[in-house]
């Protein structure tokens, strides 16, 4: 695919003409050169199909987790029609080849499990050793609302499973996205953020001091998306994005943990105010690949437009820069040597 010419980097060069640009603290020059996105004739009706419609994605290589179930899939089998090479990565190597065999175009499948921080180590490895370019990473896998309190190496399950399994894949493979013309990091949140009533409670991450099965999901859905703002600071310098996403509502696997009666509800009455999955995954799709987007970092989006988010922690970049640390710290054994960003 030809994305639309790089706006930021001729801006650059004529700030660079002027002299200008060396004077410029790295803050403010950030702040300058993320372009506000615009608004896009798309909404929560539309389709993953419907908001790549006409996109050649074809030499692009993009890597999606939770490829084999839900958004994920649509997601995955979205951007292969439209000529994306897609490294398909599921829980297990099975469920990654059968979700593959079963799409049209081209994929590679690959298993990690974002539970065991070695096999998302592994993953990255064969990814990398592939020795090509990234053009999207997309971290899509998840997990909600589990009913007891759950840890993975000392942490809260949701918040290692949704973020830090996450943070580690995403270092891991930060060169290979870095290396593309325009990698983009987009990272799947929800409005369940919201839910983080307190923000990250970084006193509570093992979920010693309290646990609720939401806010607990709202917690590292959070941390999704302040991931995403955080990174897109990282690397602003650079020619990649990142953003985040609200795929809307949407009657999935997701809800395997919840009571009977509401998987029930969401079932059988749920088609009169959820979304459909080839609804759920246009946001992801647009937010990855659309040519509008190509100098567009840091944002929530949702409904394929820029969301604010519900509460002020969305937009609160010291929780964001404390947050890096602190997952830097939480899983230090699992990053690269020389950390790439
Ligand atoms: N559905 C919604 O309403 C909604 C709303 C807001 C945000 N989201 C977000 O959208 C994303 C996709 O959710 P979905 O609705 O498509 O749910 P889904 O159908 O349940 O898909 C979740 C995917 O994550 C994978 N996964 C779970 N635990 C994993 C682990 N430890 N290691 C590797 N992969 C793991 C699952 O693998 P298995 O199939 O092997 O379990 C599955 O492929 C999630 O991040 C979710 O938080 C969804």
């Amino acid at each position: 695919m030809s994305y639309a010419p790089l706006c930021r980097r001729t801006f650059l060069q004529h700030m660079a003409t002027m002299g200008v640009l060396s004077a410029l603290p790295s803050s403010v020059l950030a702040q300058i050169i993320t372009r506000q996105p615009p608004r896009s004739p798309f909404d929560s009706n539309s389709t993953a199909e419907e908001v790549t419609a006409g996109l050649d994605l074809s030499g692009l290589t993009i890597a999606i987790t939770g490829a084999n179930s839900g958004l994920g899939y649509e997601t995955m089998r979205v951007l292969a029609l439209r000529g994306a090479h897609i490294i398909g990565i599921a829980r297990t190597q099975a469920k990654a080849d059968e979700a593959c065999a079963s799409i049209q175009g081209e994929t590679t499948p690959l298993f990690l499990d974002l539970a065991d921080w070695d096999s998302v180590v592994r993953c990255a490895e064969i990814i990398r050793a592939m020795n090509i370019p990234l053009d999207g990473l997309i971290t899509n896998a998840g997990i909600m609302a589990l009913p007891e309190l759950e840890r993975v190496n000392g942490v809260e399950k949701q918040f290692a499973v949704n973020h830090l399994g996450h943070f580690i894949l995403i270092n891991q493979l930060c060169e290979p996205v870095l290396a593309a013309p325009q990698g983009r990091f987009t990272m799947l949140s929800s409005v369940a953020h919201r839910r983080a009533d307190k923000g990250i409670e970084f006193d509570n991450l093992d979920g010693s001091q309290h646990y609720d099965p939401w806010n607990a999901y709202g917690v590292s859905k959070l941390a999704n998306a302040l991931c995403a703002r955080e990174l897109a600071a990282r690397i602003s310098h650079t020619d990649a994005t990142a953003n985040s996403v609200h795929p809307g509502v949407i009657g999935t696997n997701l809800l395997q943990y919840l009571p009977a009666w509401q998987r029930w509800g969401a079932k059988y009455i749920g088609w009169m105010f959820l979304k459909s999955v080839e609804e759920g995954a246009a946001t992801t799709c647009y937010v990855a690949t659309s040519p509008e987007l190509v100098d567009v970092r840091g944002f929530y989006f949702a409904d394929c437009n820029v969301d604010k988010g519900e509460t002020p922690y969305m937009q609160d970049d010291a929780m964001a820069a404390q947050l890096w640390q602190v997952s830097e710290e939480l899983t230090r054994d699992y990053l690269p040597p020389k950390p790439v960003i």
